[in-house]
């Protein structure tokens, strides 16, 4: 028995329509038949709750959430809509967010408070640039921007962190096994540096041009407990063996 399950988390982004939630179908039956992995999709706001009529098990969650109750903050949606739309996660800190709205740490941190305060669980993404590893600073940013970003302690909710390198996203260029472990390993040492024995029960993804083909490579590599999928999410054809990867790591 792992300490960790697996768990494989869709971001669909700014993609996908009614029509495409047809995909959820066969989605959540690969999931049931693989067993052990938890699967979830993140689409975009609109879809939350027609995807949680049609998730069949699936975890829905939301993309971003605003870390305030509510009030006036045109265009943000607070986790307690998130909540009553049905979803059980969210994502916060995704480095798109972070580069087109320019989120801070501390800002994705109150956000990541908001959603484990509403009990959703908050997956908190993390990564560094390109230039920042070819000057070989990318640990040093990484947990820099972790520890920024996770709230001090939490009562309800789970908190994930998802490793992203930023150079990795929607490229093709997936990270080395030695990129992933060696980054994993820091992310793991400063989350039980920080929250004792918890830190060893947070869930680490890895995340960016994660494919059928390099899943299973990538799963098997130390503390890494699922990925986060973009492209290759967005349909059941490409994810379905993502998924059946994460079962059998
Ligand atoms: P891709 O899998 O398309 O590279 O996207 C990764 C990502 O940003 C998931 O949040």
């Amino acid at each position: 028995m792992h300490l960790r399950r697996k768990l494989v988390v869709g971001n669909w982004k700014m993609n996908g329509s009614l029509a495409q939630l047809a995909e959820l179908g066969p989605i959540a039956e690969a999931a049931k038949e693989a067993g052990g992995v938890d699967v979830g999709i993140c689409p975009p706001f609109t879809l939350i709750a027609p995807a949680v009529t049609r998730s069949g098990g699936l975890m829905i969650g939301a993309q971003d959430c605003h870390a305030r109750e509510s009030g006036a903050h045109t265009g943000c949606v607070s986790v307690a809509m998130i909540k009553e739309a049905g979803a059980r996660a969210v994502i916060v800190g995704h480095s798109e967010r972070r580069a087109d709205n320019h989120e801070t740490d501390a800002q994705v941190c109150a956000k990541a408070e908001a959603a484990l305060a509403a009990g959703l669980i908050a997956i908190v993404c993390v990564g560094e640039t390109e230039a920042q590893r070819k000057v070989g600073s990318h640990v040093e940013v990484v947990t820099a921007m972790l520890a920024g970003s996770l709230p001090d302690g939490w009562e309800g909710g789970e908190l994930v962190v998802a490793y992203e390198p930023v150079w990795a996203i929607g490229t093709g260029n997936v990270a080395t096994p030695a990129d992933v472990t060696e980054m994993h390993a820091a992310i793991r040492a400063a989350l039980v540096g920080r929250f004792g024995d918890k830190g060893d029960r947070i869930r680490i993804l890895y995340g960016g041009s994660v494919k059928a083909d390099n899943a299973a490579e990538l799963f098997a590599c130390p503390d890494v407990d699922g990925g986060l999928v973009g492209g290759a999410s967005l349909t059941a054809d490409a994810f379905v063996p993502i998924i059946a990867a994460a079962a059998k790591a």
